[in-house]
């Protein structure tokens, strides 16, 4: 009779024990966008806007840009290391350099990569973790 208990007592724990994974796993989901829209709020508002509209002529707009989108692979290594670089983004030319923030880690910068790639009328899917990391061991010099 105990051990019957004891069973059911185990199989409580399992159900409640899962259901707290369940909850977990669901705000995880949610969580890597507010990470990564306070990330964005700090380190790339002040030169792209907090609506990522950019500044013309001087800073590239990240809402609805060209460049963003077809280049997707080469944004990790952007937001570490910076760019140096003219690019054309939606027709018009930029050139001021952009410094790299080292600190932000691979989670943190795919964080901001995909809170920027659902804001602000973007809407480009989600950019794995995975993969985000692996483009940052391939980055050019
Ligand atoms: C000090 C100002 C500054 C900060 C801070 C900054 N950027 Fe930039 N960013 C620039 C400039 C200037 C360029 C253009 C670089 C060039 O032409 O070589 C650029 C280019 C880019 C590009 C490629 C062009 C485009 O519009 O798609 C991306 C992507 C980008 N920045 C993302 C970010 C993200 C994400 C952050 C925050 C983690 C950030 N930047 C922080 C100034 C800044």
């Amino acid at each position: 009779m105990k051990q019957l208990k004891l069973v059911h007592q185990i199989q409580k724990s399992l159900i409640v024990m899962l259901l707290a994974g369940i909850l977990l796993a669901y705000s995880c989901q949610k969580k890597p966008y507010k990470q990564g829209e306070r990330l964005y709020v700090n380190f790339c508002a002040n030169c792209h806007m907090e609506d990522g509209s950019g500044l013309i002529g001087n800073i590239p707009p990240l809402a609805d840009s060209d460049f963003f989108r077809d280049n997707m692979s080469l944004v990790p290594c952007i937001i570490r290391y910076g760019l140096a670089d003219t690019i054309q983004v939606n027709g018009k030319d930029y050139w001021q350099p952009m410094t790299g923030i080292a600190h932000l880690t691979d989670i943190e910068i795919s964080n901001i990569i995909n809170y920027i790639n659902e804001a602000w009328g973007n809407d480009l899917g989600f950019y794995p973790p995975d993969k985000v990391k692996e483009t940052l061991t391939v980055c050019p010099e």
